[in-house]
């Protein structure tokens, strides 16, 4: 049976201060039946890997480059994270394909290096509101994730696919329990063709889920758990979110 699984998203949130009360949180809110991780800016990723040292929480960061190492000022290698004992890396995030223009083979390479340093890569896809509305849905998501497919072969079912419309991201709109259970269902047909392993494999749903709509998302066929924004920042509410996968 696939476990459960639920990623907080930092994104550029957080200070010293603020990461220490929101992990002594969690951690009084624990221990979850899901698997549980968050991912931090880069900078306190060592302090984050201190402070859950012996807890049963992961940590993970929210992006790599896809260089071993050299002259990429400001780059950071798959390489370095698993020094620290990282477990996670989000790679093609929406905010990093629109604002730093990423491509889908860019993604594809990073989900590369990641899997190369055994970090888990957690590869985001998802539509545009202009593209639902057009009916390309379907068409883009397919299109994002076999690029990743295509580069990684059979690696592919060590990835965690992490389903999130573009639209229902930090604007308090999310896809239905339906429309995600759709999508889901699309990427795991396509997994399915590329290993024999997709009904192993985790796929996360991302957009504006809180502790209310959780529940009903998680309870969805192929939704294996979700990848959390704003929620993931008040302990409280992201560890409502996390008992809801149990
Ligand atoms: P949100 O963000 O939960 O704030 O909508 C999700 C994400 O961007 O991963």
């Amino acid at each position: 049976m696939r476990r459960k699984l639920v990623v907080g998203n930092w994104k550029m949130n957080g200070g010293r201060v603020a990461n220490a009360e929101l992990l002594a949180g969690l951690v009084e809110a624990g221990p979850f039946d899901a698997d549980v991780a968050v991912c931090a800016p880069f900078p306190y990723l060592g302090e984050v890997a201190l402070s859950l040292q012996g807890q049963r929480l992961g940590w993970g960061a929210q992006d790599c480059s896809k260089h071993e190492s050299g002259a990429f000022t400001g780059e950071v290698s798959a390489s370095m994270l698993a020094e620290f004992g990282c477990r996670y890396v989000i790679v093609g995030h929406s905010e990093r394909r629109a604002l730093h223009a990423e491509s889908d083979q860019l993604v594809a390479d990073k989900a590369k290096a990641a899997l190369a340093h055994k970090l888990t890569p957690i590869v985001c896809v998802g539509e545009t509101l202009a593209e639902r509305e057009a009916g390309q849905t379907d068409a883009v998501v397919k299109r994002q994730l076999s690029a990743v497919i295509h580069t990684l072969a059979h690696c592919i079912s060590q990835v965690v696919v992490a389903y999130e419309p573009v639209w229902a991201i930090g604007t308090g709109r999310t896809a239905s329990p339906e429309q995600a259970q759709a999508v889901h269902a699309l990427l795991r047909a396509q997994l399915h063709a590329a290993t024999q392993k997709s009904d192993e494999m985790s796929l996360l749903y991302g957009g504006s889920v809180k502790a209310d709509n959780a529940a009903s998302l998680f309870a969805q066929a192929d939704i294996d758990g979700g990848l959390i924004g704003g929620a993931s920042l008040k302990a409280a509410d992201f560890a409502a979110i996390c008992k809801a996968a149990a």
